[in-house]
């Protein structure tokens, strides 16, 4: 059922795209190493059709009609992960004008470098031809916004439309894409298959806002403060700045405790949330515990769209680590560890690990609080106040670690609960333990 979980780890140790990445010379020589790139990236995509991963097991389950409507489902609810705005270009174009910044000023090597990804499928051989005999650059905004019409970069949409014989950017609005994809760099950094769920935590979404006209020079000063894989998403509703570390969006299929607070009971409602409050899309969130509401627009390009992209999502599983990665005789001695000396499965508990179905935890019990100085408590800005013990799947591919990113290593995240609530773990008990993490 799901492709897009599955074919990372599938392709991820493919030959061509393992063989470009050794091959690439200093960050000094990037925009021929990307034009040989983009070059294999278009064979690629010709050779595999490019059909951006629809589902084959749809049609190999047609027989049973509930499958296969669960299955258009899964489909209507990826092209709206992928794809939809929910009408944000409200904000991004006619608030921030991000249009005008983009299409004068970004090109495809600022782009790559604040940690925005090119889908290397969306590319066609006339867009590769184009860039190999110099007449499309790498270095022109113009490149940039042949890509958007292409709908080639991850989570930004473009309208692209001629004006005196020249595309033209003239709207543009982010999907949910932006922070939860990333792709698999099978052909460049930056460049390659689409990895949706997977946090994009290269993504400068605070330095991509800051570059807007229309902000105040104090407000700016807090988006550029945050830095790569953070966004803070209640900054513009409350004033208060503690950015998070951007989250998985995969592996959440049962969890009815969503957020690391767990503000909702199921994913629809924070869908709702950032499409509308952080996003900018058509309609509204009203949430009295934290007094937030917020209605965009008179018209609702939401809530009709919530149950696919529920359905896309909860399609999603949480990668399996890659084989070689960790130590499995260490692995199977720091289950015990888990379990027993390190107390972890007093919370980690069930199939994702974690007690969130049935509890959320205050503050004085999480390892993560207190905040780094100056920051206030993510949990006080929240709805419950509370934490919910974070699902352990995948934990491989996503450091740094806990809600504010505090631990950037597994071995950090371990050393954190030994001394914090003085578990008296060995040394060989902290090593076996990072192993069994790695191997969730
Ligand atoms: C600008 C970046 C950004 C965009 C765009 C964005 N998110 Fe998020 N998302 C975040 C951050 C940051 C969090 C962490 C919030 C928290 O834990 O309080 C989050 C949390 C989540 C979670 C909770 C995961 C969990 O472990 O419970 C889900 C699910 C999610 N987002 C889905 C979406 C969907 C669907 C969209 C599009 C409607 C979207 N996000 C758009 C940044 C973003
Ligand atoms: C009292 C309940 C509790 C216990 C005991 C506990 N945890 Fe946690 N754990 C949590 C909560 C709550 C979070 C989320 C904190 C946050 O987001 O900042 C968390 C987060 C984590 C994370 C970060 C996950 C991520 O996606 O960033 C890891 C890894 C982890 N715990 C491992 C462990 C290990 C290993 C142990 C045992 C040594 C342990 N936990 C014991 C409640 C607990």
């Amino acid at each position: 059922m799901n492709h897009d979980a599955t074919i990372p780890t599938a392709t991820r140790h493919d030959g061509v795209g393992d063989q470009a990445l050794r091959e690439q010379p200093a960050a000094d020589a990037r925009p021929v190493r990307i034009t040989a790139a983009l070059a294999a990236a278009a064979a690629m995509a010709v050779a595999c059709g490019g059909s951006g991963g629809a589902s084959d097991d749809g049609a190999q389950s047609a027989a049973r009609a509930d499958r296969s409507e669960l299955a258009s489902k899964v489909d209507q609810g990826r092209q709206i992960f992928r794809f939809d705005t929910f009408g944000d270009e409200t904000k991004w174009t006619d608030a921030l004008r991000m249009h005008e910044v983009i299409r004068t000023a970004v090109d495809p090597t600022t782009a790559l470098a604040v940690g925005l990804k090119v889908d290397a499928q969306a590319l066609p051989a006339v867009v590769v031809a184009g860039i190999q005999n110099g007449t499309i650059s790498l270095t022109s905004p113009a490149t940039t916004v042949a890509l958007l019409k292409l709908d080639a970069v991850v989570g930004l949409k473009g309208m692209v439309e001629t004006q005196n014989g020249v595309d033209t950017l003239t709207r543009v609005g982010v999907t949910c894409a932006l922070c939860h994809s990333t792709v698999d760099n099978s052909f460049a950094p930056g460049i390659g298959k689409r990895l949706d769920g997977w946090p994009n935590r290269d993504l400068n979404v605070g330095a991509i806002i800051a570059l807007s006209p229309a902000l105040s020079a104090e407000v700016k000063a807090v988006y550029n403060s945050w830095g790569p894989g953070r966004y803070d998403p209640r900054f513009n509703l409350d004033g208060k700045n503690g950015p998070q570390v951007i989250p998985p969006a995969y592996g959440l299929r049962g969890l009815h405790s969503i957020t690391s607070t767990g503000d909702g009971a199921d994913l629809a409602y924070w869908n709702r949330y950032v499409g509308v409050t952080q996003m900018g899309g058509h309609g509204s969130f009203v949430e009295p515990r934290t007094g937030v509401s917020v209605t965009n627009g008179t018209d609702d390009l939401i809530s009709a769209k919530l149950p696919a992209l529920q359905a896309y999502q909860l399609s999603l599983d949480s990668p399996p680590p890659p084989a070689g990665s960790f130590d499995m005789a260490a692995a199977e001695r720091g289950k015990q560890v888990f379990r027993q000396a390190g107390q972890c499965s007093s919370c980690h508990t069930g199939e994702h690990f974690t007690d969130g179905n049935s509890r959320l935890h205050p503050p004085s019990e999480v390892v993560s609080e207190p905040e780094p100085p100056g920051v206030p408590s993510y949990a006080s800005r929240s709805a419950t106040k509370m934490y919910r013990t974070a699902p352990l799947r995948g934990l491989w591919q996503h450091a740094p670690y806990f809600h504010n990113g505090t631990a950037a290593t597994l071995e950090a995240v371990v050393q954190t609960y030994d001394s914090r609530q003085s578990l008296g773990l060995t040394a060989a008990q902290m090593s076996d333990l990072v192993q069994y993490l790695k191997s969730l």
